[in-house]
């Protein structure tokens, strides 16, 4: 940890750091992951599913963005690399074998609800460590893979 004036005490941020790095981890892991969709996506939604994945990929990068600063904000060290991201995410690889446009929505949403579920029980509990700022910064970053989670299932929901 770093010295730092932020009137947060430490004993907080070291328990805050955590939950923030393991959220980082994902965001890292989950912009490769959209990126392999956005490249490999093929079938009649290949146009809209093809753009559609490089804006989502773009939103969850600047998430990652927001959540290393905010580790850094607190006098911690983000740690962000890919490498270090393929080790600590929580998510499950892409799978490779898929080319469909269908499996590729189904895959993205099934991610997209995963990290949106670990970053919504992130909120409750950077609020119970008394980080209202970290809470925000999860709220933020959980109401936007909700929208996203929303255009890929609409790929998907037609019909059900
Ligand atoms: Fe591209």
């Amino acid at each position: 940890m770093y010295r730092s004036r932020v009137d947060l005490a430490l004993a907080i941020r070291e328990k805050v750091i955590p939950l923030l790095q393991s959220r980082l981890a994902d965001a890292v892991d989950l912009f490769t992951q959209i990126k392999q969709a956005h490249w490999n996506v093929k079938g009649p939604s290949f146009i809209a599913l093809h753009e559609l994945f490089d804006k989502i990929a773009e939103i969850v990068e600047e998430h990652s963005d927001l959540l290393a600063e905010r580790i850094t904000a607190l006098g911690g060290r983000a740690d962000g690399t890919t490498r270090i991201a393929a080790g600590q995410s929580s998510l499950t690889e892409y799978p490779l074998d898929i080319t469909d446009g269908m499996q590729h929505a189904a895959a993205v949403a099934d991610r997209l609800a995963d990290f949106g579920k670990s970053v919504r029980a992130a909120i409750d509990r950077a609020a119970e460590l008394g980080d209202a700022d970290t809470a925000d910064v999860f709220t933020e970053i959980s109401r936007a893979i909700d929208k996203q989670l929303w255009f890929v299932e609409a790929h998907l929901q037609a019909g059900h």
